[in-house]
């Protein structure tokens, strides 16, 4: 077994969901985990390099850690286990004698002053150690936490290392950065498709690929969106290697989704799929598609949320909105159990309303359970009780500091 870290994104428990759901999905063989809030620590039994390919799969993970070595005590003990010597034997990718390497510190609690100028003296030292018989340069960032941007432009991985310092209380793991998170990728994919849609809204690339980790089980082979838009959730889909099939009532949003699917299709050189086949206008409350009526389809979807809120509603104003989000949503489910009841498994945004006086759910759960879908419990109720991430009902919450509307995912299970 090797040890790992994974830094998680903006949305901690989402992407410990994720990571956990994935590793099951996939059977990969995982023990012991320790979760520090920004940190999972897990021990893994595949090596490396097969740990390294997972990254691109992962919307949650901004950069994955290979632990080298841990002590408890007191920071200043790193002189004894990372000497010179260690380094250029254990952490160091040496690219002939250029070296560039740098240190980032995930600690708790955050690590003072006196700490930081320790490690500063000690980063320092090593490049005046080994300056004679190496061309070494130490990248440094105020912020002791050095951005994907960082790793890549220094070329930190290939030619050097990023030394992860992960502290838990006195417990500290030492760790290298085995891979950063491709963020022209996720950028290309959010940012260059020919056809957004700015006004009905777009699932970000990486929640969309959460989301997908976190429905998909290790029978699913297809997905379906029965709410597409623009096509996102397809796009992250087709990424993962599932078969994708979308519907939505709007004529534009078929459209939108047929020329973006074309678009990344092309980019990545997939093999071509008959999109026509796959793609339709459909109304989600009714739609009848009797092909996608199996146990290997999930659906992935988010569905409208609502008009866009400018300024912060009282409850009263956003009343009437919920009513009518609550029927879309319910005649949905209905539809589901109509039409598609062999369809096991069904991540899914609800709305959430920020008001003056706090947040207003979608209050369906009951009736939806009353259908035959229930929540599936994905994290321990111990993590779920007390984490911010988890809505009082168990949903995990996703939103921007200045959104009015949240987002609640919620994976249902038919029983
Ligand atoms: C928030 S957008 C989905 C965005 C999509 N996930 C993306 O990232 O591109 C919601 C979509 O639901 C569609 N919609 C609204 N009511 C619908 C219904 N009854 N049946 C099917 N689609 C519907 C709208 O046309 C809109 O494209």
């Amino acid at each position: 077994m090797y040890r790992y870290a994974f830094l998680l994104g903006a949305h901690p428990t989402i992407s410990l969901a994720e990571i956990l759901n994935y590793l099951t999905n996939q059977k990969i063989k995982f023990e012991e985990y320790l979760w520090l809030q920004d940190i999972l620590i897990i021990k893994i039994q595949q090596l490396p390099e097969e740990i390294a390919k997972l990254q691109n799969e992962l919307g949650g993970i901004i950069k994955i850690f290979l632990i080298k070595e841990e002590f408890k005590g007191k920071i200043f003990q790193l002189e004894d286990k990372l000497t010179p010597e260690k380094l250029l034997t254990d952490f160091f990718a040496q690219n002939e004698t250029k070296i560039n390497f740098g240190l980032s510190i995930y600690a708790n609690p955050d690590p003072s002053y006196a700490e930081l100028n320790w490690l500063s003296n000690y980063a320092h030292n090593i490049k005046q150690l080994l300056k004679d018989k190496y061309s070494i340069r130490y990248v440094e960032d105020k912020s002791w936490n050095l951005s994907s941007v960082q790793v890549n432009r220094n070329r930190l991985i290939d030619t050097g290392a990023e030394i992860a310092l992960i502290r838990d209380k006195d417990h500290f793991y030492i760790g290298k950065t085995l891979t950063v998170q491709d963020y022209a990728s996720y950028s290309e994919r959010d940012f260059d498709k020919p056809s957004p849609d700015a006004k009905s809204g777009m699932l970000p690339p990486k929640l969309a690929q959460m989301m997908l980790n976190i429905t998909r089980n290790k029978k699913t082979k297809v997905l379906y969106d029965p709410f597409c838009g623009s096509g996102s959730v397809l796009q992250e889909a087709l990424l993962l290697g599932l078969d994708v099939y979308g519907s939505d009532i709007s004529p534009e949003a078929i459209k939108n989704t047929l020329s973006n699917l074309e678009w990344f299709i092309k980019l990545k050189k997939f093999p071509q799929v008959d999109l026509k086949t796959h793609i339709k206008d459909a109304d989600a409350t009714t739609v009848n598609w009797s092909t996608l009526n199996k146990p290997e389809v999930v659906i992935v979807t988010e569905p409208y949320l609502g008009p866009p809120l400018k300024s912060l509603p009282f409850p009263h104003q956003v009343k009437d909105t919920l009513e009518e989000l609550s029927s879309l949503y319910v005649k949905f489910f209905k539809n589901l159990n109509k039409n598609f009841d062999a369809v096991q498994t069904i991540g899914i945004v609800f709305p959430v309303m920020k008001t003056r006086e706090g947040l207003r759910y979608l209050d369906i759960l009951e009736e939806i359970a009353s259908l035959g879908y229930k929540p599936k419990i994905i994290l321990s109720d111990e993590i779920s009780k007390k984490d911010a991430g988890i809505s009082p009902r168990n949903g995990f919450l996703y939103s921007r500091p200045d959104q009015y509307v949240l987002r609640e995912i919620f994976v249902f299970e038919r029983k």
